[in-house]
């Protein structure tokens, strides 16, 4: 990372940098959620509805950020959460994010679907990594991902739940966007106005889906997981997958206490509190607002983490108050990426590690373990 790139003083502004640099189709992809994104808002505006209470005369000194996350010690209480395609956002794609998560010192998750393959990420650094399944129709291949993410030495398994179908995510089909892209009039277009994406698009190999060993057709998003994906999966589903995987596994997309405990009672190790950041069911409830009765409901029998909306490192400490164990983002490092690649990606990791370790001291606090429901008042 260079020093230029401590312009960005927080995420926001690097979003506003992304939308500037990335073609807008892709920007829109990062940035949109489903229908009239109403839970996207809501995610973020979730955490103004609490009010931090700070300590005095606690005597902080030396902060210390870390914390266990199914047995995986990390520097600090948050992580990459999975999303697909990175390198549709800026060339260093997964290899980007995946540097930013171990020079931060936390987990990078891969993506099903994503644009580097299980393999190399496993190689490219020491890190802590897990790998998120979606259900594909085809059971064998379902396997197929499991076994090779359990030999390159991922330690978790993140089963996304809250993906049977795509989300109406109505951007998309708007800019005409398909994975890999399709270039008409309109896109052509607004690739002039994006020279930099543009440029790197064209002269680096293309993207694709680098899991599969088939070249997939440019469709939506929609009509792809509505011909690969299993929508029919169910409880009975996930108990066998539990069994083929036979490790550390994280349930992702649970918004109600009584799904949190049928995945924790069936063997799940963590609940990810989550909507798809908004992109799935539009009106579902934002993370923040259903994590304490999940946290409740789960007790000390797996761990919680929050995720969706998290932008500042006192959203962070909001989602630690009301009990989760850490936090998963996805935006904040995508705005990142697409906005300067692996530097981007990094200083995004650096804007929410400053913001905290700040955030810690002025709460009056110097360990993760000591932030509690004492910290936080609904407003
Ligand atoms: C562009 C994009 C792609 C995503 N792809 C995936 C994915 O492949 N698998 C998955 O489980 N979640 C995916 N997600 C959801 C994220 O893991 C995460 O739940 C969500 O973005 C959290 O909200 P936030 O972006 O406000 O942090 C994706 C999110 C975005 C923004």
């Amino acid at each position: 990372m260079t020093a230029r790139h401590n312009k960005y003083l927080n995420i926001d502004d690097l979003r506003n940098a992304a939308n500037r640099r990335a073609h807008r189709m892709v920007f829109d992809y990062i940035d949109g959620g489903a229908d009239d994104e109403i839970t996207l808002g809501r995610n973020t505006s979730a955490f103004g509805a609490y009010d931090l209470l700070f300590k005095v005369l606690t005597g902080v000194k030396n902060v210390d950020m870390s914390t266990n996350l199914l047995g995986e010690k990390i520097d600090i209480p948050f992580f990459a959460s999975p999303a697909a395609g990175h390198r549709l956002f800026h060339t260093h794609g997964e290899r980007g994010v995946a540097k930013a998560a171990d020079q931060a010192g936390t987990i990078f998750s891969l993506s099903t679907l994503s644009s580097v393959s299980i393999e190399e990420i496993a190689t490219l650094t020491t890190g802590p990594k897990w790998f998120q399944l979606y259900v594909w129709k085809d059971r064998g291949l379902v396997k197929e991902m499991m076994d090779r993410a359990r030999e390159a030495g991922y330690k978790a398994l993140i089963l996304t739940v809250d993906f049977p179908i795509a989300g109406n995510r109505e951007r998309d089909p708007r800019n005409g966007f398909s994975i890999p892209p399709k270039v008409g009039i309109k896109q052509a277009w607004h690739a002039l106005k994006a020279p930099a994406w543009s440029l790197d698009y064209v002269i680096r190999p293309s993207v694709k889906y680098a899991n599969l060993s088939k070249e997939t057709a440019a469709v939506s998003l929609q009509d792809f997981v509505a011909e690969q994906f299993d929508a029919g999966f169910n409880w009975r589903d996930a108990e066998w997958l539990l069994g083929e995987w036979n490790g550390p596994a994280v349930i992702k997309g649970v918004v109600r206490a009584d799904d949190a405990r049928q995945a924790v009672d069936l063997g799940f190790n963590a609940v990810m509190v989550s909507n798809h950041g908004g992109r799935q069911l539009d009106r579902s409830a934002a993370p923040l607002d259903v994590l304490e009765p999940i946290v409740d409901a789960v007790g000390a029998d797996a761990e919680v983490i929050l995720d969706g909306g998290v932008r500042r490192g006192t959203d962070i400490l909001i989602a630690l108050a009301l009990g989760a164990k850490a936090v998963g983002f996805a935006r904040p490092y995508l705005y990142g990426l697409a906005a300067a690649g692996e530097a981007g990606a990094c200083r995004a990791m650096e804007i929410l590690t400053n913001e905290l370790r700040r955030d810690m001291v002025l709460l009056g606090t110097d360990r993760v373990s000591e932030i509690n429901c004492s910290h936080v008042k609904r407003r």
